[in-house]
């Protein structure tokens, strides 16, 4: 839409390697309407081109990671809007991004909120984070892969449980239930969050595409055909100069730095 312009509902920034994305709504706890949508996907596509960008670190408020998609937008749809304009499928482009994504979570994480979580790669979260599928005391259901990525990480039992009563579930539970990566202390979380980001920003950006694809294709594909595409990858990096360095650096007790190609 308006992608020249000035973002509205995030604030965009860099540290180093690492692109920041901040969802900055507050007003709706940082609910995903589309103009904020199409600003995070166009924000993190332009990380995702730019070869100076290793790793995308993506957080909210303190109070709210983000509280859904929005529902003042979506009350008035109905089901033709909804079809014909494929609502929420620009949010598939943030799933394909080839940057690994932080995710920093403090605060409510529901609805759209968990599912553009469960869309990062790394979630770090506060002990404050809340995690939940509402949609169903909405009179909808998840409708940004909710139903499918929360089922993966956690499997049928605690997904039906969130997705058919509504109910939240605390950062301890989620870690348990392997939602996320990790918990920490609400005044650790951006540190933590941001370190994490800058660690995996100083690998091989080609190696760090790599090794997100692996893990990512093990969601799309047999153990097998998994396997397979692991060993033929792992065989291609052996075409980098970042990996004879790397290789090099151990064997002479040095750290290794990488030109990121
Ligand atoms: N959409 C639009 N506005 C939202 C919102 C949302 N998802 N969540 C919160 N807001 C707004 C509230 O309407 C309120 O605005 P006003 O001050 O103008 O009334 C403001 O944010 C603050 O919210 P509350 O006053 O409700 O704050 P609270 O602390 O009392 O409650 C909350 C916090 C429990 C998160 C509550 O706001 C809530 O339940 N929000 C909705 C959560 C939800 O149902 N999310 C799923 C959305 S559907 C979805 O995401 C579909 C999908 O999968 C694609």
């Amino acid at each position: 839409s308006e992608s020249a312009g000035e973002p509205r509902n995030i604030v965009v920034g860099r540290i180093g390697r690492v692109g920041t994305i901040t969802l900055d709504r507050p007003k709706a706890l940082n609910a995903l309407n589309v103009e904020l949508m199409e600003e995070v996907v166009a924000a993190a596509l332009a990380f995702d081109a730019d070869p100076e960008i290793g790793a995308i670190l993506l957080s909210g408020s303190e109070r709210a990671f983000a509280a859904g998609a929005d529902i003042k937008e979506m009350a008035a749809q109905d089901y033709a809007a909804m079809a014909v304009g494929d609502w929420f499928s620009a949010w598939d482009r943030f799933a394909g991004l080839r940057t690994p994504v932080v995710a920093a979570v403090s605060g409510y994480a529901l609805g759209g909120g968990c599912e553009l979580a469960m869309m990062c790669d790394v979630l770090i979260a506060s002990e404050t984070a809340k995690f939940g599928q509402p949609e169903i005391t909405l009179g909808t259901i998840p409708g940004i892969g909710g139903s499918q990525r929360l089922t993966r990480a956690i499997g049928k039992a605690k997904a039906m449980d969130l997705v058919l009563t509504g109910r939240m579930m605390d950062a301890e539970e989620a870690e348990r239930a392997g939602l996320v990566s990790r918990v920490v202390p609400a005044d650790e979380l951006d540190a933590t969050a941001a370190e994490v980001a800058a660690t995996i920003a100083g690998m091989s950006l080609p190696v760090a595409y790599a090794a997100k694809e692996a893990v990512a294709r093990s969601f799309e594909t047999s153990l097998a055909e998994g396997v397979r595409f692991e060993r033929r990858t792992f065989h291609a990096t052996f075409a980098l100069e970042d990996r004879t360095s790397g290789m090099q650096a151990f064997l002479a007790k040095e750290r290794p730095t990488f030109q990121h190609r």
